[in-house]
This record gives C-alpha cells, structure tokens and sequence, in this order.
C-alpha cells in the first residue's frame, strides 16, 4: 500500500490504504490495528509517520483509542438525511440494523408552564416524562427525553416505549404526525448522557430538538436527544437559492 516514489506523502499513503481496508472490510469495527511499531516495520517506514496517519483517522473518526489496549476500528457512522420526519425504529430498520430500547424512566408529571405553552395545553395538565436509550443492533446511538400530552397518547405504557411510540399513535391510536421543527447543536456528553450512551464524560455528541405537530396542528410531543457524535452525521440536500 506504501510507493515510496510517489509524490503522495506517505502518512498520506497510509491513511488512505487504512480507509480502503476498513471499506473493503478488510479491517472490522471494533477489531484492533496493528501497531505503530508493527506498521513502521512492515512498510519499512518511520513510526512517526505511522503515528501522523493514525492519529488523523482517529481525528476523522475512522479509528478511536483505547487507553493502554491499542487503536481500533471506529463503527461507521450513520448518514440520517435531514429531510423527512422518520421514526428512529423507522432510521434504523431502512438501514438494516435492528433497533431496540432501553427504558430508563417512565413517569406522569404535571406540565410547566414552559412545557404547557410549547405542548398547548393548560399549565398542570398530565404529560408523560419519558427517558430512553436507543441502540441500533445493541449500541447505543442517542438518549432522548421526551415529554407527550397524557390525554393525546392515551392509553401509552413503558411496555409500548420498548418500541416505536409513532407506530403506536399512527397505527393504534390513528392520529397522524404531520409536521416537525428540529434544531441541532454541537456540545459534549455530560455525567448521565455519557453513562447512558456509554462514551467518556466530555465526549462530543449531537443535541436534537424535536417538537412535532399532528395534521390537527396540535403539538404532539417535545423532545431532547443526544446522539452520539461518532455514530452520527446529518445530511442535507440543497437548492441553490
Ligand atoms: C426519533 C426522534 C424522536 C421521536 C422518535 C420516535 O428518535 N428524535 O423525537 O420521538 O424518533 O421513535 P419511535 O417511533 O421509534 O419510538
């Protein structure tokens, strides 16, 4: 993989080489790379070198690092278009992966007036506080908060949160999610979002807000996600304007 003739630098060579192998499957993710010492030795390079290759993939999320175990081979990460108001089971069942959840909490509490104005309903009014992980084929990939009016989402259980809440309110309970308003910001994994998701404490993720609104116009649920920034990227086509 390494021409030490070409006018490509080597460090460069061997980034490349990396990515084709994890494309090609060659290299799978989760398993662990050579060595620096071992890469130097068989391409007959500097470990300097192999160590500028590495430590790029490891910034560009092809490789991650694990204190005093070695280097390995990152997950690819998940390409969710921006357009097109989707489930998570919906994401990740069109990609092939099995999507599963862990209930964290389940709770009824009395709505903010915060929460009130943003879901329209009466200050005091039942909301359903739901806290759960998703994972797609066991990993997790985001945690989210969700807070739904009581008396839209009748008759939801944590037994039903297992699974997908749109196939419940769409097909059980016939109401039609329309609409939804999604922001997303860049921050880091605090103390819990970092436990649930399994990643290091300060580790970056993506924050979603979600608020969609049924066919009635009617706000329908409200809802903060962390997705794990290793896991993720969002995409987006566009028109020019
Ligand atoms: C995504 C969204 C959430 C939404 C959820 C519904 O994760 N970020 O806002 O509540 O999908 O997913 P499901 O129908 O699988 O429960």
């Amino acid at each position: 993989m390494i021409q030490k003739n070409s006018p490509l630098p080597i460090y460069y060579q061997l980034e490349e080489g990396i990515k084709e192998a994890i494309q090609q499957q060659e290299l799978i993710p989760g398993e662990m790379i050579p060595s620096e010492r071992e890469y130097a030795e068989k391409y007959g390079i500097s470990r300097m070198t192999v160590r500028q290759a590495l430590s790029n993939l490891v910034n560009d999320g092809y490789l991650y690092r694990q204190r005093g175990k070695g280097t390995f081979v990152a997950h690819q990460k998940i390409e969710q278009p921006l357009q097109g108001l989707t489930s998570f089971s919906e994401d990740m069942r069109s990609r092939g992966l099995e999507p599963s959840t862990r209930v964290i909490s389940f709770t009824e509490v009395e709505a903010s007036h915060d929460l009130a104005a943003k879901l329209e309903v009466e200050a005091g009014a039942l909301l359903f506080e739901l806290k759960r992980v998703r994972l797609a084929d066991q990993l997790p990939m985001a945690y989210e908060m969700l807070y739904i009016s009581k008396e839209l989402a009748q008759g939801l259980t944590k037994e039903i949160a297992v699974n997908s809440i749109y196939d419940y309110v769409e097909n059980k309970l016939g109401l039609k999610i329309q609409h939804g308003r999604q922001v997303l910001e860049a921050s880091i994994a605090r103390k819990t979002e970092a436990e649930m998701l399994e990643v290091a404490e300060g580790a970056p993720v993506l924050l979603i807000e979600r608020r969609t609104t049924l066919d009635t116009n009617k706000p329908f649920e409200l809802v903060r996600s962390v997705y794990r920034a290793d896991r993720y990227k969002f995409t987006i086509d566009m028109e020019r304007l």
